[in-house]
């Protein structure tokens, strides 16, 4: 039934990329009746290690120690603000296929449907949550090709980063979950195969949409400037006096929310908790996470360059590179004095003041909400469109706050009020947003096959979203008891691929050894 997925048809197709040591074959499909042929396809990628003369799997076995049977396959989508996106090559600054190729293992770029997707008459075809499905699809397909192709694929490693990172998040807790089955069936994907994976490396990811605009007022509380998002469609601004009180009821909703997760403690199992402002063990365990991870960069930078370097990076005697919209490059700033809320004693740092960090180091990046926009300008809006209505709101919590403020604010809430209290009994969207929240799926009755490893990075930097978000994933996911999670904020990065050089492929290197 699946013979035109199969790759020996496709044999005189392999390319030998000399400079990388490794053989491609690009654009492949991976299910049978692809809407958006482009997208639904993915670029794998073989160290040639792998590989005997004739180009027959075998070959000899790499330094790291793997063969051609045991290599873990790495499986990285490309993701970005919901947006479809075609797979990688190997050049392209947005993919690590050199990073894993380089390490020995096999690097697969997978594309996927995203929120503006079109097939061929035009029609929109990418809505939530068929980035996912198509992702599925395209595990399957390569364990399809389990012994067709070098490369373990009982050791398919996810990496995604930012929608990207909430789509590995996905595939590491939804494996094998039937309610993608309809997605899968129409797409022509390979129902035989199962889409459980090994690991999940998550980056940034943007997860629990559902609560999301109420942990970002929460996080930024009393923040009232952002920085803006160009690529979006706005600058630097400052909240309306209408978004202004938004944002603080928002943000008094979020803590009864929060608490109702019943987070624990990892060790001690003390409850997780936040009050109003920054009360709460929740707020100081997510501040002794920022500490690790400042004192991790402190001391690294310390070893590498002396203790009076660390000095002038406290008081801000440096510059660093930020990226200019309008110049569309990167430019020399001076560096941020941390004085104020930051100290590094005898291999200690200590964050005296969330609060304070927010306010220079920390910056507010989105309008409120910061995800289902007043004005539907935000990826997420058109993520959970449908085919004939492009965008849409989605946050059913809101109607309630600003009804609220009716009395004080009425031009804006005749203005805005009405599209949120339409959407609150809408249950095919309920439905999408449902099937694209990992947190539905960890420690819930949900039947899967949950990925035995998860990697989760985040910058500390990084106000695309509120920092509780990957913590709570990270929390979730280690209550299960089932999982290895390994967890931490990478300080000093922003939004991306918030890493430290050599780690990931050596979390994949030791995973992949394990077992
Ligand atoms: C991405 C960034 C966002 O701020 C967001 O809301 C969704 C996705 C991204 O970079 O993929």
């Amino acid at each position: 039934m699946y013979e035109s997925l199969s790759l020996f048809q496709q044999k005189k197709n392999w390319k030998y990329l000399e400079e990388y040591h490794c053989c491609l074959l690009e654009r492949v499909a991976y299910c049978l009746r692809p809407e958006a042929p482009k997208e639904q396809c993915m670029n794998i990628f073989v160290p040639e290690i792998y590989l005997n003369e004739d180009g027959s799997v075998g070959g000899r076995s790499y330094e790291n120690g793997f063969t051609a049977a045991t290599v873990p396959v790495i499986f990285e989508n490309g993701l970005a603000g919901y947006q479809e996106a075609e797979p990688f090559d190997i050049e392209d600054h947005r993919s690590a296929a050199k990073t894993f190729l380089e390490a020995g293992f096999v690097y697969v770029s997978c594309g996927c449907r995203g929120r503006s997707s079109l097939n061929q008459e035009g029609v929109r075809c990418g809505k939530s949550p068929l980035s996912l499905a198509d992702l599925k699809a395209g595990v399957r397909f390569l364990k399809h090709l389990s012994g067709v192709i070098p490369g373990d694929m009982g050791k398919i490693i996810s990496v995604g980063i930012s929608a990207g990172g909430a789509m590995s998040s996905l595939l590491g807790v939804t494996g094998n979950s039937p309610l993608y089955d309809k997605e899968l069936e129409r797409m022509g994907a390979i129902l035989t195969e199962t889409d459980h994976i090994f690991a999940a490396q998550c980056y940034c990811p943007i997860i629990d949409l559902d609560h999301a605009d109420l942990a970002y007022e929460w996080m930024f509380q009393g923040k009232t400037h952002y920085t803006g998002m160009p690529f979006v469609g706005f600058g630097e601004g400052e909240l309306t006096p209408y978004t202004k009180t938004l944002s603080q009821k928002m943000a008094a909703t979020y803590p009864a929310y929060f608490n109702s997760l019943g987070l624990r403690r990892p060790g001690t199992g003390q409850e997780l908790q936040i009050g109003s402002g920054r009360e709460g063990s929740a707020c100081g365990y997510l501040v002794e996470k920022l500490e690790e991870s400042a004192a991790k960069y402190l001391s690294r930078l310390e070893e590498e360059k002396g203790q009076g370097y660390v000095r002038d990076y406290l008081q801000g005697n440096y510059q660093e590179e930020k990226f200019d919209h309008q110049k569309k490059t990167f430019v020399s700033v001076p560096g941020i004095d941390k004085r104020s809320w930051l100290s590094w004693e005898e291999g200690k740092a200590r964050i005296s003041s969330l609060d304070e960090m927010l306010k220079s180091y920390h910056l507010r990046l989105k309008k409120c909400p910061a995800f289902d926009d007043l004005d539907l300008i935000q990826a997420e809006n058109q993520e959970f469109g449908t085919p004939d209505q492009d965008k849409m709101h989605f946050n059913t919590d809101l109607a309630a706050i600003m009804e609220e403020l009716v009395l004080e604010y009425p031009e804006e809430s005749r203005q805005y009020l009405k599209g949120y209290q339409d959407i609150c009994g809408d249950k095919e969207l309920a439905d999408r947003k449902y099937r694209i929240n990992p947190l539905n799926f960890i420690g819930t009755g949900e039947k899967t096959d949950l990925a035995p490893f998860f990697r989760i990075r985040v910058g500390s930097r990084d106000a695309d979203t509120s920092l509780m978000m990957t913590m709570i994933l990270a929390l979730k996911l280690m209550e299960t008891g089932k999982v290895c999670t390994d967890y931490e904020i990478v300080w000093d990065e922003g939004h991306g691929r918030a890493d430290y050089t050599g780690e990931v492929t050596e979390w994949v290197q030791r995973i992949s050894s394990e077992r």
